[in-house]
C-alpha cells in the first residue's frame, strides 16, 4: 500500500517506517495515544506522571480522540479543545495552539499529542498542517494527522494514475461522482432561498441550514 501511494521510503519496514491496517480510526486512536503516552511517561520517570499529560485538538476534532485518550488513562480534564471560527473556514489556529501550549507549561503540565485534521467531520475544515507541524516539532508534541474523510480523496485523486495502473479506476469513479454530486447539490441549495450553505462546499460535504427568519434566531438554526 506504501509503495502504491508513492509514499517515502522512510514509510517503509526497509526504512525507519511500519505500521499496520486498522479497522477504524477509532482503534488506530487508542493505539497511537498508547505509543505516545508509554514513550512520554518512559521520559518522564513513572506511570504517576499520566495526570500531566496533556492533549490538543482543535473543537472540530471527531470525538473518537476524545474517547481514545480517556481509554489510555489520560484524564479528561487534559483535553483541550481549540476554539475555531467562521472566518478561518474552523481549521485550528497554530498561534491559539502556542496559547494553550504555553498555558498548561506554565502549570507544570506535559504537552503529549496534537491532533489535527484534514477534512473535519461537521465542515470538511482543513488544517494548517506545515504551521502546526511547526508548533508540534517546537514543543516536541506527538502530531496526528486525521485524514478519515478526506485523505482518501486526496491519495486516491494525486496518485490517480498509479491507480488506474492497479485497476483502481471504480474507485476514483466513485469518489470524482460524489463530489459531483455534492456540487450539485450545493448549487441547488445556493438557488433555494429556504435555506444557506454554512461554509463553502469541501470535498462531498454539503453543510447547509435552513434561513434564520429573524436574527435572533441564528444560533436556533445551528
Ligand atoms: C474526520 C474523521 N475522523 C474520525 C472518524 C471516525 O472514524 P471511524 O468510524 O473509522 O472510527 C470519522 C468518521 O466519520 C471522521 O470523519
Amino acid at each position: 500500500m506504501r509503495k502504491l501511494l508513492q509514499l517515502p521510503s522512510s514509510f517503509l519496514f526497509t526504512g525507519t517506517g511500519g505500521g499496520v491496517l486498522h479497522g477504524s480510526t477509532c482503534e488506530a486512536a487508542v493505539c497511537v495515544f498508547a505509543v505516545a503516552r508509554d514513550k512520554a511517561l518512559k521520559e518522564l520517570g513513572g506511570w504517576e506522571n499520566i495526570t500531566k499529560l496533556v492533549v490538543y485538538a482543535s473543537d472540530q476534532t471527531h470525538f473518537t480522540f476524545q474517547k481514545a485518550a480517556k481509554l489510555v488513562g489520560i484524564p479528561s480534564s487534559n483535553f483541550r479543545f481549540i476554539e475555531t471560527s467562521f472566518s478561518t473556514g474552523f481549521s485550528t489556529s497554530p498561534e491559539k495552539l502556542r496559547i494553550a501550549i504555553d498555558d498548561d507549561m506554565k502549570s507544570d503540565l506535559v504537552p503529549l499529542f496534537l491532533c489535527a485534521t484534514v477534512g473535519t467531520t461537521p465542515t470538511g475544515a482543513i488544517d494548517p498542517i506545515m504551521e502546526l507541524n511547526k508548533v508540534a516539532m517546537e514543543f516536541k508534541l506527538w502530531l496526528h494527522i486525521d485524514a478519515a474523510y478526506a485523505g482518501v480523496r486526496a491519495f486516491v485523486l494525486s496518485s490517480a494514475i498509479i491507480w488506474m495502473e492497479h485497476g483502481l479506476a471504480n474507485l476514483m469513479y466513485h469518489i470524482q461522482s460524489d463530489i459531483a454530486m455534492a456540487k450539485c447539490f450545493e448549487a441547488f441549495v445556493r438557488k433555494d432561498e429556504r435555506f444557506e450553505m454554512v461554509v463553502p462546499r469541501k470535498f462531498a460535504l454539503v453543510c447547509f441550514r435552513l434561513k434564520p427568519k429573524v436574527e435572533d434566531d441564528d444560533e436556533a438554526m445551528n
